[in-house]
């Protein structure tokens, strides 16, 4: 489920690159955008390499158009000359580099080599022989200094990521056409007429093959959907909001990354983006970046608060004594008086989104729930008090495969009786009780909950790996490697 999203941020980075330098920070200056992400220069050098082992699997075995021409020959005439199944056998990139510059991202591939192989033909008639001579053989080609160099501009269009190519070339420096057999007058009449022309057409289709690539990309780019399901309830909105920020050293996207209700008549709360530092993950090399506002969690508050789900009915525990009025004798007379030996359970109901806040030291939240009492008397669920519960939890957040994953300790909580049909007992006097409950079941439960966490919009076939995370004030970042898996991942599709 996770795949998606992380497509949504990851794949453009695989064509984006930016070299030298070291650091940068986040901007963090757009609304709208509660997920910002940062390829970092390690990472967009990471994503070039695997474009590069991309387009040199795309590139080989690639086949040139067949080229053919009437070539005058002194003393033999004119000869019909034919090249063809032109085909690049094999590729070796020694360096590649990725700058970003004014006019878009530019990425180069330098002292290339290449292998080529493609077969020869020729005919001729003439006056002496009665019959067309011809022949036919084979032939190697080596190149060396080819240069491939790719520019391209990466928009936001409508919340989607459009890429286009604004320049792509290919320049080989040394091109050996060794050919086998044949005459040698021919050798040379073939060369003279056919290797600018085959070397042309190499580079041509090789600049013809990266555009392709480029526009398969984008075309993968636009069909991804704009949200990311979690479960039956959310989805996480991952529309793009501004174009990427180009830096010397990185690339900044920018998401909505709220979460959504997938039911439509919800409505939706308003969320003030509170994140206002700029902060990195300076210290740490990592590849990627990724912060996110308070208001990421509190939108996931908000959407599970009103799908309604935030009810709990408590039937077991550690201790069941605890759930049995003859437990209360002491505490609450009245309970045990009006309802000897009955079994209890607890109808828990959360009254507002719980409240997340984050701090430089910690993330928290602020639970509200009314805790309503039942007894079970014959067939008969009778409620018989409510306390209202303030529970306040704080915890670690870390990184579960994709996902943000977090637990929780209680901090503190506060009682108060809300109505009681067994007279008016205070307090302090189930305040130990409650500790141990909200210890041994209300926390373990919360923390079943968020141990299953949420998906980071990484792309498919990637991985986080060394994962960080770093909290500021009311913000969350995340500073991560990523690696990617070759057998799933979506780039073997271009
Ligand atoms: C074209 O060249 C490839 C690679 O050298 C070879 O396998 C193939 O048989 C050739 N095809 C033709 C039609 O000559
Ligand atoms: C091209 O062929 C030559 C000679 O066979 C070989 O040494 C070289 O490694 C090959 N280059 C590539 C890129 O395959
Ligand atoms: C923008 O996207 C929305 C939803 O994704 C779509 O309904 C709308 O037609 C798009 N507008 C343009 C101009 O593409
Ligand atoms: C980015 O690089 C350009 C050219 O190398 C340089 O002029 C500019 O000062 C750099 N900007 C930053 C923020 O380092
Ligand atoms: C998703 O985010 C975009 C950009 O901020 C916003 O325009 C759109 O209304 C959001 N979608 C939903 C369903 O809230
Ligand atoms: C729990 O309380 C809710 C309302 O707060 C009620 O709708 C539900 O039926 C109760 N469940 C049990 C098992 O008492
Ligand atoms: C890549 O994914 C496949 C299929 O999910 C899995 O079998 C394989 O172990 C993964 N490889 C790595 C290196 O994680």
């Amino acid at each position: 489920m996770a795949s998606p999203l992380l497509f949504r941020l990851l794949l453009p980075l695989l064509f984006l690159s930016v070299s030298s330098g070291s650091s940068s920070t986040l901007r963090l200056q757009s609304d709208g955008a509660y997920i910002t992400a940062v390829v970092s220069e390690k990472g967009l050098a990471f994503a070039k390499d695997l474009l590069v082992e991309r387009a040199v699997e795309t590139l080989t075995s690639l086949r040139i158009r067949d080229i053919e021409k009437s070539v005058g020959i002194p003393i033999v005439g004119v000869v019909r000359m034919v090249a063809s199944n032109i085909t690049l056998e094999a590729i070796h990139v020694s360096s590649s580099t990725v700058q970003p510059g004014e006019s878009g991202i530019v990425i180069v591939a330098s002292g290339t080599t290449a292998n080529l192989s493609m077969d020869w033909f020729y005919s001729y008639t003439t006056w002496f022989v009665p019959f067309e001579i011809s022949d036919k053989g084979g032939a190697f080609i080596q190149v060396e200094g080819m240069e491939v160099g790719l520019t391209m501009t990466m928009e936001n269009k409508n919340g989607t990521l459009e890429l286009s190519v604004t320049q792509c070339g290919c320049y080989m420096k040394n091109f050996v056409i060794t050919l086998n057999g044949g005459a040698s007058w021919f050798y040379q009449g073939f060369l003279n007429a056919f290797a600018d022309q085959i070397r042309s057409a190499v580079e041509d289709a090789i600049v013809k093959k990266i555009n392709e690539g480029v526009l398969k990309l984008d075309s993968l780019l636009k069909t991804v959907p704009n949200k990311i399901d979690v479960d039956k309830v959310s989805a996480l909105n991952v529309t793009f909001v501004n174009d990427p920020t180009f830096t010397n050293f990185s690339v900044e996207f920018d998401i909505n990354g709220l979460f959504i209700s997938l039911d439509k008549t919800s409505a939706r709360g308003y969320f003030q983006k509170t994140s206002q530092l700029s902060h990195s993950c300076d210290g740490t090399q990592k590849m990627l970046w990724m912060s996110l506002d308070e208001s990421v969690f509190n939108s996931a508050s908000d959407v599970y608060f009103q799908a309604g789900v935030m009810h709990w009915v408590v039937e077991k525990i550690p201790d069941q004594s605890f759930l049995n009025t003859a437990r209360w004798k002491y505490l609450i007379p009245q309970l045990y008086k009006k309802y000897p030996n009955d079994d209890m359970l607890l109808n828990m109901s959360l009254t507002s989104p719980p409240g997340i806040w984050i701090t430089p030291q910690k993330i928290g939240a602020t639970i509200s729930l009314d805790m309503t009492i039942d007894v079970l008397d014959g067939s008969k669920t009778i409620p018989v008090a409510c306390i209202s519960v303030v529970v306040s939890v704080s915890g670690v957040v870390e990184i579960s495969g994709n996902n943000l994953a977090g637990q929780v300790e209680l901090d503190d909580f506060t009682l108060t009786l809300k109505w009681s049909d067994v007279g008016n007992f205070h307090m302090y006097l189930i305040q130990g009780v409650m500790r141990v409950f909200l210890n041994t079941v209300f926390v373990p439960y919360v923390n079943t909950h968020l141990r299953k966490g949420f998906p980071l919009p990484i792309v498919h076939g990637f991985t986080l790996q060394h994962a960080d995370i770093l909290t500021a004030n009311s913000m969350m970042i995340v500073c991560s490697d990523v690696a990617f898996n070759k057998t799933t991942g979506v780039i073997t599709s271009l």
